[in-house]
């Protein structure tokens, strides 16, 4: 039977207020079934960060409710919920979000530390190896490209195991080998060990990994799209349920 990891019902979330007040997302309601790949794809400022923070427990929505695992985040002391984050959830920040006096290698084990878990070198080297990085362990951020920070970013993310993992734009600064290598390395977490993965990104050839894509327009579902799916035909679904503006 497939349960859902994930459940959102009517998330709204809203930035600022009178004049610069933005509704971000306007009711949305989905779920992420455990041991999916979903892709959130959508113009930019359509609320696809917003959406994966609310998701994750990092941001509290205005209305609606988030359920990870059966459990109501909006329930939750902040205690309580930094706990669950810690456990059940890995993110991938778009901006990486890596600690600059850290290594690479110390960057990934940072969740592991951060849980009162003792990491085991060969955890930490096989995180970093699976994203094609095991010769930069010692490097500090600013001796690795955008590229390098954000697979470091990754394998961060998935140290831990966590039962769900979502990537804003895990892909954005990489190029196609790389992609490929991020994207085979996240269709894998789902096919072999079962874990959930929601994804952001704006390149159709990464969605074609995902099962399904959800289409975000105006902090609003706009469409959804099951696979199995290629580059093009999810490109040519994204044209149709949202037309480029005209200027
Ligand atoms: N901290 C913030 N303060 C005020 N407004 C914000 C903030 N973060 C996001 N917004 C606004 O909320 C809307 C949704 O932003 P969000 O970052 O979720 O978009 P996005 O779909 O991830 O865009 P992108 O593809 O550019 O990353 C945008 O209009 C944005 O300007
Ligand atoms: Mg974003």
């Amino acid at each position: 039977m497939t349960t859902d990891t994930v459940t959102l019902t009517g998330l709204r979330a809203v930035y600022g207020s009178g004049s610069r007040r933005v509704t971000a997302l306007d009711g949305v309601t989905t779920s992420f079934a455990s041991g999916t790949f979903t892709a959130v794809m959508g113009p930019s400022g359509s609320g696809k960060s917003t959406l994966l923070h609310c998701a994750a427990g990092l941001d509290r929505p205005v209305a609606g409710t988030v359920t990870v695992d059966g459990i109501r985040l909006g329930d939750l002391g902040e205690d309580e919920l930094t706990r669950l984050r810690r456990d059940r959830i890995g993110f991938v920040f778009q901006a990486f979000n890596l600690i600059s006096s850290l290594t690479a290698a110390q960057n990934v084990e940072l969740p592991l530390r951060l849980a009162g878990r003792r990491p085991a070198d060969r955890d930490v080297t096989a995180g970093l190896a699976a994203v094609g990085l095991a010769d930069r362990a010692g490097h500090r951020p600013s001796e690795l490209s955008g590229g390098e920070q954000q697979r470091v970013a990754i394998a961060r993310a998935l140290v831990t195991r966590p039962a769900v993992v979502f990537a804003d734009e895990p892909t954005g600064a990489l190029d196609s080998a790389a992609s490929r290598q991020v994207l085979r390395l996240l269709r894998a977490l789902v096919d072999e060990h079962g874990q959930t993965v929601v994804m952001v990104t704006h390149d159709p050839a990464a969605a074609a990994y995902a099962d399904r894509v959800l289409l975000l327009s105006d902090g609003r579902l706009a469409d959804e799209l099951t696979g199995p799916f290629t580059a093009a035909s999810v490109a040519a679904r994204i044209a149709d349920a949202i037309p480029e503006p005209s200027c």
